[in-house]
């Protein structure tokens, strides 16, 4: 019966199922450090407030200390009859100091305890995956350069579309993690502020100093409402809604991945240590490291509305639903992680088919907008330049050939307005570089694209 930390008000033992069905500790476990963090700047301000003798807080320092190191050293052994992070490390604490440990709880409850841990934590993981997608878009970047003459059809409806460079595609990419990048850092003032001193619901009795607290501990404001900071999720929500869309830009990049390295489009080639193979196919090698990529989004997406249904109407403050918060925001952490941490070696070490590239883009059409808009030039309204063009390509598609094969004066039975000049203007290099506008495909913007983000790199 003495066993829990609460045990006073109790005449009986629970259930024996119910143990472990609330427990948290098998995965908040994960909060340790940053648990003991919390801990050491509440203790060190319960000193500064006189609630605490000097003499009490060095001992609890001390023991609190010695439990860091066995946790950094992966010795602590945890269990599920302390039921979370926080009362087993009460617990490891008067083991080691004895009842004096029992004060470092003075003035908190678990409430606010656990919203400064996920605080903490979070802050932490939001600049780790801001880390992630800078290099991610590192690699993004040096492939643009290396590929920046590279030229590809882009695709609408996955038709051929117009030419492309590689490098516009590419970029495109880095504009969307670029976007991600900044999301995270604004959200960072939203996970910046703490909690601690909240207490179960209504603050504390004790004379503590929550401004000192949170600034010892690197935060920029407090919760300015007790009740708020022990029931705000919205920061969880947040980050898992980030996390959704990086994984949305991730999992179309991958998709793409897949599709240009089937034989159908020829375009990459992965390398090896990011394939598998069949167990049965021998001639097999799979794009599996893209294919989980693609995969995984899915259990982001269900960790997002999980964490939306669990707060959906739920009254105020602190009920252990809140405890449900915690697995999918850490499954999301891992499975971002690891997909940010090879998405970068694999888009580094891909081939690319350039050769393969270009005949698709010299293939399909994606020239016609060219020559309608070389017919707008004469003094033709595009509607009827495109209907002249629709009619051409029909032509075209019936003798299996592509714009540029028909001759003169094929081209002058459907419009007398079109000239010799008309070969030079649909060449695939013509076409890309005619694309002149702001945040076109032509050389030059491509290039001043890819110097501003260069540039807006250096500065994150
Ligand atoms: N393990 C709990 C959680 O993750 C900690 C807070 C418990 N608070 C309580 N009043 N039972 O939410």
């Amino acid at each position: 019966m003495g066993s829990k930390l609460w045990s006073g008000r109790f005449t009986k033992s629970t259930h024996r199922w119910v143990e472990e069905f609330n427990a948290s500790i098998a995965f908040d476990q994960v909060l340790a450090e940053v648990d003991i963090q919390g801990s050491l700047a509440h203790v060190a301000m319960l000193g500064k407030c006189g609630i605490l003798a000097p003499e009490e807080v060095s001992q609890i320092r001390r023991g609190l200390e010695r439990i860091l190191a066995r946790v950094q050293a992966g010795t602590c052994t945890f269990s599920v009859e302390q039921e979370d992070i926080h009362m087993n490390i009460e617990k490891m604490l008067t083991d080691e100091i004895g009842p004096v440990g029992g004060k470092l709880h003075t003035g908190r409850s678990r409430n606010d305890q656990v919203a400064l841990d996920m605080h903490l934590y979070i802050r932490m993981q939001t600049v780790e995956m801001v880390r992630l997608l800078y290099e991610l878009n590192q690699v993004l970047l040096m492939q643009a350069e290396r590929q920046i003459d590279t030229i590809l059809p882009g695709y609408t409806h996955l038709q051929r579309a117009q030419p492309v460079r590689l490098s516009h595609h590419l970029l495109a990419y880095v504009s969307m993690f670029e976007r991600d990048m900044e999301r995270l850092m604004d959200s960072y003032k939203r996970v910046n502020l703490c909690p601690l001193g909240a207490g179960a619901i209504a603050g504390t009795t004790f004379p503590i100093d929550r401004e000192w607290v949170a600034a010892q501990l690197g935060f920029a404001d407090i919760y300015d409402n007790s009740m708020d900071a022990v029931s705000d999720r919205d920061y969880l929500l947040e980050f898992l809604s980030m996390a959704s869309i990086i994984m949305v830009h991730l999992s179309r990049l991958a998709e793409e991945l897949i599709l240009w390295c089937s034989d159908e489009f020829n375009f990459v080639e992965l390398d090896d240590a990011f394939c598998t193979g069949s167990s049965m196919m021998p001639q097999k090698k799979n794009p599996d490291i893209p294919e989980l990529i693609r995969g995984k989004t899915g259990r982001v997406f269900g960790h997002l509305v999980g964490l939306l249904t669990t707060l959906k109407a739920l009254p105020l403050t602190y009920n252990k639903d809140l405890q449900e918060d915690k697995e999918g925001v850490f499954d999301t952490i891992a499975t971002l992680t690891g997909c940010l941490k090879l998405m970068a070696p694999m888009l580094e070490t891909m081939k690319v088919n350039q050769k393969q590239m270009r005949q698709s883009a010299e293939q399909g059409f994606a020239n016609a907008t060219d020559l309608a808009d070389y017919l707008v030039d004469k003094g033709l309204p595009f509607r009827q330049a495109h209907e002249v063009v629709g009619r051409l390509v029909l032509h075209c598609i019936q003798e299996r050939k592509g714009l540029l094969d028909c001759t003169l004066a094929e081209y002058q039975s459907f419009s007398g307005l079109i000239e010799e000049d008309i070969y030079d203007r649909l060449s695939c290099e013509q076409v890309v570089e005619a694309r002149q506008s702001a945040g076109g495909t032509a050389k030059a913007q491509v290039l001043s694209s890819l110097s501003k983000k260069k540039d807006k790199a250096a500065k994150i």
